[in-house]
Parts: C-alpha cells; sequence; structure tokens
C-alpha cells in the first residue's frame, strides 16, 4: 500500500505524521514500513535520527537509471528506530529536487515506490512535502492507493488549501483532507471547503518533539496531547481494506475525505444536499467554491476552535 502524505503550505506537520504512522501501523512487526522523503524542498529525517547522508534519495535516483527492480529502493534505505525503514531526502531544496526529478524522469522511476508498495506486507509512507504546482512528488502522489492532505485550520492555511482542493482530490482513488491544529472549528471548516475532513490532529508538541526524534521533549501544556492517539486511529483507518462495493456505494466513485477502511462520505455541494459521483468518470470531485469565504467567522464563533474529542466524530472504525 502506497500512502502519500502532503500539504499545500506551511509545515503542519506532514513529515512527523509520515513517521507516527510507520510508528503505529498496525501489525507493525509483520509489516515492512517504508518512509519515503520525497518532499521536493529536502529531507529531515536524516537530521532527526541522526542518520547518514547517504544512502538516500540522491543515491537511488542514480542507481535507478542502471537498475529497474523495485528491491533497489531498500538498498537505499536506512533504519529508523521501531524498525521501520526511511529513504532520506538530502536537506538542501536543491539537492533534493534534483535527485527527485532524476529519479520521476527515469524509465520506471516515478512507479518503483509504487512497485514497492504493491508487495506483500508492505506499507510506504510517502512523504510528498508540499505539492505545489509542479512539483516533481506529484508523479508519485498520483500513483498512491490513498492521499493524506494535510492543513492548519488558520484562516490562510485554509484558503490555499481551498485553491487546491478540488485538484488534489482527483490524484487518489481515496484522497483524504487532514485537519490540524488550533484555528477555526472543524465544523466550519468542513461546511466552507464543502467537505468532510477524515481527523484532527491536536496541537501537541510534546508528542510531535518526540516522533520526530528529540529525546527532550517540550513541557505539555494543559489541554495538549492526544496525538498518538488520533495518528493511531489514523493508522488504523488507511490500513484497513477499501470497503467492498456495495450498491449504496458505487465501486468507482471518488470523494474526498475517503481513505480505506473509511466509509465513503459524500461531498457537501449545498448545506442539506449531497451529490454521488458519476461511475467512471475521474476526477470526480465536484468544484469547490472558489475562494473560500475566509474569515466568514468572528460572528460570536471561536477562532481557537480546536476540540481534542472531534476525531471521535470522525466515521473511524
Ligand atoms: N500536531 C503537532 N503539534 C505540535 N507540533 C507539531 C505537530 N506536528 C508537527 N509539529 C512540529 O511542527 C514542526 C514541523 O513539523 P513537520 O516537519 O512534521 O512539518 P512538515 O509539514 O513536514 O514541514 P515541511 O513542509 O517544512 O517539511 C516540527 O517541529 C514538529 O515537531
Ligand atoms: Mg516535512
Amino acid at each position: 500500500m502506497l500512502i502519500a502524505v502532503c500539504s499545500v503550505k506551511g509545515s503542519p506537520g506532514v513529515t512527523t505524521l509520515a513517521v507516527a504512522l510507520a510508528a503505529q501501523w498496525p501489525q507493525a512487526e509483520s509489516t515492512r514500513r517504508l518512509i519515503a522523503e520525497v518532499d521536493p524542498s529536502g529531507g529531515d529525517l536524516a537530521m532527526r535520527f541522526g542518520l547518514s547522508a547517504t544512502p538516500g534519495l540522491v543515491s537511488l535516483a542514480a542507481a535507478a537509471r542502471r537498475t529497474h527492480g523495485p528491491g533497489v529502493v531498500w538498498e537505499h534505505t536506512q533504519a529508523l528506530p521501531g524498525r521501520a525503514r526511511v529513504l532520506a531526502a538530502p536537506p538542501g531544496g536543491g539537492h533534493a529536487r534534483a535527485a527527485l526529478s532524476t529519479l520521476t524522469a527515469t524509465p520506471n522511476g516515478p512507479s518503483l515506490l509504487h512497485a514497492v508498495a504493491g508487495e506483500a506486507g508492505v506499507v510506504v509512507l510517502a512523504d510528498c512535502g508540499r505539492v505545489d504546482p509542479g512539483s516533481p512528488a506529484e508523479a508519485i502522489a498520483r500513483r498512491a492507493d490513498a492521499l493524506v492532505l494535510v492543513t492548519g485550520t488558520q484562516g490562510d492555511d485554509l484558503a490555499h488549501t481551498a485553491a487546491r482542493l478540488g485538484e488534489l482530490a482527483g490524484w487518489t482513488p481515496r484522497p483524504g483532507l487532514l485537519l490540524t491544529g488550533e484555528g477555526y472549528p472543524t465544523v466550519d471548516v468542513e461546511r466552507e471547503l464543502g467537505v468532510s475532513a477524515i481527523g484532527r490532529l491536536p496541537h501537541d508538541p510534546a508528542a510531535a518533539a518526540l516522533i520526530s526524534g528529540h529525546r527532550r521533549a517540550p513541557a505539555r501544556r494543559r489541554g495538549s496531547g492526544g496525538l498518538a492517539r488520533q495518528t493511531a486511529a489514523l493508522a488504523r483507518a488507511l490500513a484497513t481494506p477499501a470497503a467492498p462495493p456495495s450498491v449504496a456505494a458505487p465501486p468507482q466513485a471518488h470523494a474526498v475525505g475517503m481513505v480505506p477502511g473509511v466509509p465513503a462520505q459524500q461531498v457537501r455541494h449545498q448545506p442539506g444536499t449531497t451529490v454521488s459521483t458519476p461511475i467512471g468518470h475521474r476526477p470526480s470531485i465536484p468544484p469547490l467554491r472558489p475562494p473560500m469565504p475566509v474569515p466568514p467567522l468572528g460572528n460570536g464563533l471561536s477562532r481557537n476552535g480546536h476540540q481534542p474529542s472531534t476525531f471521535g466524530k470522525e466515521p473511524l472504525p
């Protein structure tokens, strides 16, 4: 299974989420878990976990020109704590982008990770970083089984997300919008974006620091916490095979807010109305209302509307 994790603005915690999902993947002992840093702006995990600069994305890009089998990918990975592996990108954006561009321009290059992810008992978490238009990571994200778009919940985050949501939703069969941090309440974000979120990660610097390999995490603030619990729930949902087709859910229907194991959610055009996706038509995400009217709030609604229990209302198993 190949899961692309990405953002469209800022640093909402894509890399942290990829590491957390790998660490908390169900049946982790019997699953080969690979975090592939395919972020063209550069990698962080070698630095965070004290790994060597090589092997990694740069050495794989060179090797992929000579070797075509997916096994070559594993040769360029390094071990992370907890027995996950990482394909580490160099920290410099120039080097990382060049390596990624080389890899994706190589015949079979873009499908290498897909081929690895297709092996039994393997999950690849592709950290695509910020997928600006023209990002070389797009070729990899488009081959993913599921895409998780991570976004902050402040007005500027949401305006950028609204502008790209429809496009990104068409990249994979199962796109999902994941909210994070403090900002507008989930229910307001969903209403304004016209889609359901697959969850909301809390602002939890202490847990995030531990996930990021820092030994000394910042002290926990009152009311913070819960990141590990939420990412574990998300990992379980992503790992659950897609529900079999049913009469109620056309087999080729796609919608934002869908991830494997999460019941199909309908995209809302207008309050109170829903749409079904036409069979065989892709991308099938109905146009969102651009631009998002931000901020329509301030009429008594709290901007700091993060509610730790929000995830519980999501249709996770
Ligand atoms: N849920 C969270 N709560 C609090 N802090 C977080 C959370 N997730 C991540 N962080 C922190 O935010 C910072 C950025 O996280 P991370 O590197 O995962 O973001 P990113 O989206 O991958 O950024 P970039 O696009 O720059 O690679 C790190 O210091 C990380 O520890
Ligand atoms: Mg990152």
